[in-house]
């Protein structure tokens, strides 16, 4: 059965990346892995939200990178997706790191462009040995300097690229940066690249596969595929049958 991975925990059902969406996730057994994205404040602190600006997810308005921790903390993250989260905040990859301690694998992705959080890779990983959790999580990244400089810094980590399109030599690229995973837009993926990879001992993770349809596409391509998704109710239709 394809493992299920929470993209930005439980998101079809809680507010992305905040610990409601995390939570949801952290507590379904049937849930592997949760996905979050990280980013730093302005005061150099990693905090777990997708954008770069503020706008479409909390009630502030600019760059994540022009506010302190304390100042993003004010914020309310919860109320642009339902009134019912009001209060959630931006979380701290700390808080995350802790209410996941020991409970469930992490996909933790490095939100950079180059030089726009420097020093982000070395302060996550400074954070998931402090809660010794370095068996516990996979690092990934669009940015490949990203993903080389985090498996440079802590090489007992698990990291990989994060790819959309197809790069011509994909093994190559994977296996150049030390990488144990794969996280790919799953409308790239082919069973082709599923079955070269798992035979190299490189997880593949396919993102984001939110409709019935598709998960049952990608489900049918191999079974170890692990399935990002939005909704983890719709993969419990598709690959449990209820
Ligand atoms: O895990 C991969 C996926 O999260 C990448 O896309 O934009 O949702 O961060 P995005
Ligand atoms: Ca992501």
């Amino acid at each position: 059965m394809n493992p299920c991975v929470a993209h930005r925990g439980w998101s079809g059902d809680a507010p992305e990346n905040t610990l409601a969406a995390i939570a949801l996730a952290a507590a379904d057994p049937d849930i592997s892995m949760i996905e979050i994205d990280v980013q730093l404040s302005r005061d150099g602190v990693p905090v777990v939200i997708h954008d770069n600006c503020l706008d479409r997810t909390t009630n502030g308005s600019g760059r994540v990178k022009d506010f302190t921790a304390d100042e993003l903390r004010r914020l309310d993250a919860g109320s642009w997706f339902s009134p019912a989260f009001a209060g959630q905040i931006i979380p701290l990859l700390s808080e995350v790191l802790e209410l996941t301690q020991g409970k469930k694998l992490l996909d933790i992705e490095i939100k950079t462009l180059p030089g726009l959080y420097p020093g982000l890779e070395e302060k996550a990983v400074e954070l998931i040995r402090k809660f010794d959790m370095q068996d516990q999580v996979v690092l990934t990244s669009f940015d490949h300097y990203a993903v080389a400089k985090a498996k440079a810094l802590a090489p007992e980590i698990k990291a990989g690229p994060l790819v959309s399109g197809r790069p011509l030599k994909l093994v190559e690229m994977v296996e150049e940066l030390g990488g144990s995973v794969l996280a790919i837009d799953y409308e790239y993926l082919t069973a082709e690249t599923a079955r070269t990879m798992h035979e190299r001992g490189i997880q593949v993770v396919a993102w984001t596969v939110n409709s019935l349809a598709d998960i049952r596409a990608v489900a049918e391509l191999h079974p170890a595929i692990q399935i990002c998704t939005n909704y983890p109710q719709h993969w419990k239709q598709v690959c449990r049958g209820w």
